[in-house]
């Protein structure tokens, strides 16, 4: 089917369309029915939807499923056709997604880069294809910046930085021998957003010779690993959290699936999260606001899902030709102990 064709079914709107496009998306790919869906423009218009391909990493937290909603609603307010692929965490499946996207000539396409590296080819492929690439919620290393038309999402480093200067106020009043040991559960290793948040946290700590890291672990940012992690470090604890012999007195985790894991685990073993042990997680998912109001969390860094607006917007300006800015971070908070917690909005996630 050639794209002038595409194109004029595509403005007849018909639900015939939808139907192809999947079973094409289906054929190119080799992709179950379940890793690639269409989300097709609620609007009638009189111009021809923009076609964006969109490849998504998973479905790996209630943070990842906000996201992908918020770019499938997005895009059905904007009048905007998504073709959305789930690559269940796998690096290739978003590559040969990527790859049927190119087949398939859309105008834009999105994707949230599950690693940081190994991106080179395939964009190469779209560039000489002529199809811009927006990079969203983590970032890529390349050896030519080019390859892609610009990066919106989270700043992983500058969460890791606010995680470690909640720390530093917390314990502004210790005295300079006082001793602190910290212990990390990373997210997907790999992954932009991991080692952002893991430098950021350094960043601030390093010269406070109070705060020391003894010990940092991937959970993948998975609510069932950070059950698992917890299982496996807390055995034979007796009620003291030890690794190595140090007694642990705060856990940073990169993500609140695994926070939320882990406190479970950390109960049942008779240690009391936030009271016992500090705890400082990333995401604000509705669930660690709450368990930052009982007192189970001591911090909660926001990492802001709900992008899909700001994204349809360069991706209007990108099927229009125009050029985006290279680097868009946005806006987050943080929430912690010390803050009036009754304004905080229901988080939707
Ligand atoms: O890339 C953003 C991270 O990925 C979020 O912190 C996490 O919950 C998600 O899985």
């Amino acid at each position: 089917m050639t794209k002038h064709n595409l194109k004029k079914a595509e403005s007849a709107g018909s639900a015939f369309f939808v139907c192809i496009t999947i079973l094409l998306l289906l054929f190119i790919t080799g992709c179950s029915k379940k890793q690639i869906s269409s989300v097709s423009s609620s609007q009638p218009t009189d111009e021809k939807p923009l076609l964006v391909g969109f490849s998504q990493i998973g479905a790996e937290s209630a943070w990842r499923t906000c996201n992908t909603e918020s770019m499938q609603q997005a895009a059905q307010e904007a009048g905007i056709q998504l073709l959305y692929s789930n690559a269940e965490q796998k690096q290739e499946n978003q590559i040969k997604a990527i790859r049927s996207f190119i087949v398939y000539q859309v105008d834009v396409i999105a994707f949230v880069p599950i690693v940081q590296d190994g991106w080179d080819s395939v964009l190469k492929e779209a560039r000489d294809a002529g199809i811009p690439v927006l990079v969203t919620d983590r970032k890529i290393n390349t050896s030519d910046e080019s390859l892609y038309a610009g990066y919106i999402g989270t700043d992983g480093y500058a969460e890791g930085q606010k995680a470690a200067r909640f720390l530093l106020n917390k314990y502004a009043d210790s005295p300079a021998d006082a001793h602190f040991n910290i212990l990390e559960i990373r997210g997907t290793d790999g992954a932009s957003v991991t080692t952002d948040r893991y430098e950021g946290f350094r960043s601030i700590l390093s010269d406070d010779s109070r705060f020391e890291i003894v010990w940092s672990e991937s959970g993948d940012f998975l609510r069932s690993k950070g059950q698992e992690l917890a299982n496996t470090l807390l055995q034979g604890s007796n009620g003291v959290f030890k690794i190595n012999g140090k007694k642990i007195d705060i856990i940073y985790f990169h993500n609140d699936a695994m926070t939320l894991g882990f406190i479970e685990v950390l109960k049942q073993s008779g240690i009391r999260p936030g009271k016992d042990i500090t705890i400082v997680t990333v995401d604000a998912e509705q669930a660690a606001i709450d368990a930052l109001r009982q007192g189970d969390v001591n911090c909660v860094v926001e990492c802001n899902p709900k992008i899909g607006p700001q994204v349809m917007d360069l991706i209007k300006d990108l099927g229009q030709g125009k050029e985006i800015p290279r680097l868009i971070h946005v806006y987050e908070q943080v929430f912690t102990e010390f803050d009036d917690l009754s304004e905080v909005e229901p988080r939707g996630y």
